[in-house]
């Protein structure tokens, strides 16, 4: 497993899902290579390796996948961005758009200390919605975001540009 093109060669392509005319990648035959999965999470953490990240901030579900391996490599604490009613104690919410309707991710209002340096995890960056959603609950309980991670990025739905104000790495593009 040498380089990132090798990464990007086990994501699979799925034509029509999840519906007609989407061609979906599908990371599950990455993850369940053993040397592939372990480069991914090794590429991701050596980007952060100095800049002394306290809670590493993911969101639920393949955010997880990704985000709790970092933060053991990373000396960090994790922290999940949970889907709607899922976290047990005092929370706070950020509403973001889907393609249809809208979705809510939630926070423990006592997961992140004021000032504390974040990193925030996804498996891929497509619209941004959901990181979006993610900043915000970051910033309201005053996170200092260092960085947004993600493995894939898909540069044609630019999310890039909508969050411009944020340093942004990635492994593969598409
Ligand atoms: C996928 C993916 C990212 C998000 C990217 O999650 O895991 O979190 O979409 O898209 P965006 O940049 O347009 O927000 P999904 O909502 O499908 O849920 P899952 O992680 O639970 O599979
Ligand atoms: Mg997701």
């Amino acid at each position: 497993m040498s380089s990132d093109q090798d990464l990007a060669k086990l994501i699979r392509d799925v034509p029509d899902f999840p519906k007609q005319g989407i061609l979906f990648k599908d990371i599950t035959t990455l993850l369940k290579d053993k040397d592939a999965f372990k480069k991914s999470i090794d590429l991701l953490a050596e980007r952060f390796a100095n800049d002394h990240i306290d809670k590493v901030v993911a969101a639920e579900s393949r955010g997880f996948i990704f985000g709790a391996p970092l933060a053991y490599l990373l000396n960090a604490g994790f922290v999940p961005v949970r889907k709607l009613g899922r976290l047990p104690a005092k929370a706070i919410r950020a509403e973001y758009t889907l393609e249809y309707g809208t979705n809510f991710v939630e926070i423990h209002v006592d997961a992140i200390e004021p000032g504390e340096k974040v990193l925030i995890v996804d498996d891929l960056l497509a619209t941004g919605g959901t990181v979006g959603a993610t900043i915000e609950l970051v910033k309201k309980l005053e996170g200092d975001i260092v960085a947004l991670a993600f493995l894939v990025e898909l540069s044609f739905l630019k999310g890039r540009e909508r969050l411009k104000d944020y340093r942004i790495e990635t492994i593969i593009t598409y």
